[in-house]
């Protein structure tokens, strides 16, 4: 058996903009002869069909695809420590099917990659399922991170805004954690995987809210204004785009008084919809 070793790049492949992918994604992804794909259900159909479509635009020489089911995972969990003992176990699950991948799918010498939504380091769990796999010894293999363009970078974009004011900080948080206490720094928020819509319980604190769905695709959908006024539109529009698409992916930034902003916006706030700019 040749001992030469595996690689595996994990490639940050942007939030859904196929031209959020950066040139130095290009180059890594022609060193890959095989890619790996995990996921399920109605969200895996089109993230995976626009993962296709940007290898078949980008390689030009011969290249594999294995996809895999990904795991089950227990969404019930709502209490800390329960929950964060369900995404342990899950990713325990992945990282079993990935190692699988490696030993099965990868040969002695060659290079895999994961195509990663967003930017790898940004609630992704690749690199933790990789260390994982590393530390069982089963299989040696050597990894590699390129960054992409992260949803939130892109909410920031699409709303022309930056994420901090002059000299204050940025809290990122998943919405489960905003709903257990509101972060107390003067700084803004920027709030991911929420399924619960907890900005509609943050109404009479004087905020700025910059909402965005699907960002990046033709599906996008961006409304921007004080919370107290536009949260209902927010709660309307993003249960009418589950219900079509039947998932949703949004991510938003929550502005302690936003004077700036207050000069640029109607006080109503503003909406839009209908994608990428092309
Ligand atoms: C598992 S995290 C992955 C984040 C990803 N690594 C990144 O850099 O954006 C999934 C969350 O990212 C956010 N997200 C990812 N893509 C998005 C998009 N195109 N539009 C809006 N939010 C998005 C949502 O908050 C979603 O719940």
């Amino acid at each position: 058996m040749s001992d030469a070793p595996r690689h595996i790049l994990v490639i940050g492949m942007g939030a859904g903009n196929p031209d959020h992918l950066t040139l130095a994604a290009v180059k890594a992804m022609r060193r890959a002869q095989v890619f790996f794909v995990l996921g399920k259900g109605r969200e895996k159909e089109s993230l995976t069909r626009l993962r296709r479509d940007i290898l078949a635009e980008h390689l030009t020489g011969p290249y594999r695809v294995v996809e895999a089911e990904d795991p089950w995972r227990d969404r019930t969990q709502d209490d800390r420590g329960r929950y964060t003992s369900a995404v342990h176990d899950w990713r325990h699950r992945r990282a079993d099917i990935c190692e699988r991948l490696i030993i099965e799918e990868l040969a002695p010498g060659e290079t895999a990659a994961f195509l990663v939504w967003g930017d790898p380091s940004l609630y992704d769990s690749t690199l933790a399922i990789l260390e994982d796999i590393q530390a069982r010894g089963t299989v040696e293999f050597g990894h590699e991170v390129i960054p992409g363009i992260s949803s939130v970078s892109a909410l920031a974009a699409r709303h022309r805004t930056s994420l901090n004011q002059v000299g204050r900080p940025i809290h990122i948080t998943p919405g489960r954690r905003l709903a257990e206490g509101f972060p107390d720094d003067d700084g803004d928020i920027v709030v991911m995987l929420d399924g619960h819509e907890s900005f509609t319980h943050l109404t009479g604190r004087g905020l700025w809210i910059y909402w965005g769905a699907y960002i990046g695709t033709p599906d996008e959908l961006l409304v921007s204004g004080p919370l107290d006024e536009v949260a209902e539109r927010i709660s309307r529009v993003r249960a009418e785009a589950r219900e079509r698409h039947g998932w949703i992916m949004d991510t938003y930034l929550l502005r302690h008084a936003p004077q700036d902003a207050r000069g640029t916006e109607s006080a109503h706030g503003t909406e839009s919809s209908g994608g990428t700019d092309s």
